[in-house]
């Protein structure tokens, strides 16, 4: 059977994963890859892909079936539009821009092309987690008293993309929030925050190394969310449920089999998303659920009080 054809847009350390994580699908492929940077284009060896400068040369080259979008988070909005002008479905890397008033102009864009936009909250993809859901949503764990949600990764990106990541809760955090959401079926509110005050030589003021936060689930419970960006372990994701009838934790992401768990997820996204742009049914995250994530990221950066905040 045919594969589902992709263009890439953006091919730096995230673009560069979506490469890996697919080569292996028997669905789809990455067929094109729009990226502005000579250097980073230089390092990519691109005998299985046409290589463009922008995204609007490469779609109108043709030969497309979608668009997987993994620029910086401040310029998904502006590229959404230019995709969604030339009718692709779009797959578009968390956060979806890095405000919740952003993320909706996105979804509005994409509502009025009448064109499928999915975003890459990967950790829906992961078994161990939806098994995690599924046991939840079915009661076996009783009521919940606390879904604690920890990332901490084990080194930060470079200095310059944290300053305009906006901050800890929306590069990061989205991830955290989108999972509490999905886990539980239940809304978020009512943010308590704390920031570390630790300093590395590279720290970055609007993006603190560790936060935390505290919130209500509409069922009654409570979420907590912990977010680092130095973990010595390495790159580490995990989630604890404190239940009235039982306790879990599951250490989905941990070293050293993490990254292959991380790389199966993104190739099952990428498979979805290839089947909801065909008509088909979606297990991912759509516009909605980026709107809901950014609003309790900006509830947080706000309770943090600013420290994170950028331009909307
Ligand atoms: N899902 C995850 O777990 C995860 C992990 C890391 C990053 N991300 C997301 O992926 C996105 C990219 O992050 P990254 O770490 O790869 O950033 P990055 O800076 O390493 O790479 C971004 C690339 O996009 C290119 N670019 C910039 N503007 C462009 C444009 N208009 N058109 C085409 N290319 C453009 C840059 O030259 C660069 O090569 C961010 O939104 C980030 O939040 C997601």
């Amino acid at each position: 059977m045919k594969k589902f054809r992709l263009g890439l847009v953006g091919a730096g350390r995230m673009g560069q994963v979506h490469l890996r994580a697919v080569a292996e699908s028997a669905h789809v492929e990455i067929v094109a890859v729009a990226e502005p940077s000579a250097a980073a284009r230089a390092a990519l060896s691109p005998s299985a892909f046409a290589l463009h400068a922008d995204a609007t040369t490469m779609i109108d080259a043709g030969g497309l079936d979608g668009i997987l979008l993994a620029t910086p988070s401040h310029t998904h909005l502006a590229t959404v539009a230019a995709v969604a002008a030339r009718g692709l479905p779009i797959l578009c890397e968390k956060p979806c821009g890095i405000s919740a008033a952003q993320a909706a102009k996105a979804a509005a864009i994409a509502e009025k092309a009448k064109i499928h936009l999915q975003i890459g909250y990967w950790r829906r993809f992961v078994p161990e987690l939806k098994a995690l859901k599924d046991r939840i949503q079915a009661g076996l764990l009783g009521e919940l008293y606390l879904v604690s949600c920890f990332q901490w990764d084990e080194t930060p990106p470079a200095t310059s993309f944290r300053a305009k990541g906006g901050g800890a809760f929306i590069d990061m955090g989205v991830h955290e929030f989108d999972q509490l959401r999905w886990l539980t079926g239940q809304e978020l509110g009512n943010y308590c925050v704390a920031a570390s005050k630790t300093a590395f030589a590279d720290a970055v003021p609007e993006d603190p190394d560790a936060v935390q936060l505290l919130c209500d689930l509409s069922g009654g419970g409570n979420g907590l969310v912990s977010l680092g960006r130095r973990f010595p372990v390495g790159d580490a994701c995990w989630v604890q449920v404190f239940g009235t009838q039982a306790f879990t934790e599951s250490r989905f992401f941990w070293p050293p089999s993490g990254e292959a768990v991380f790389f199966a997820a993104l190739r099952a996204q990428l498979e979805d998303f290839a089947r909801a742009a065909q008509g088909g049914a979606s297990q991912g995250a759509t516009a909605s659920d980026a709107i809901a994530a950014l609003v309790a990221a900006e509830a947080a950066t706000q309770a943090l009080g600013g420290q994170g905040k950028s331009e909307v």
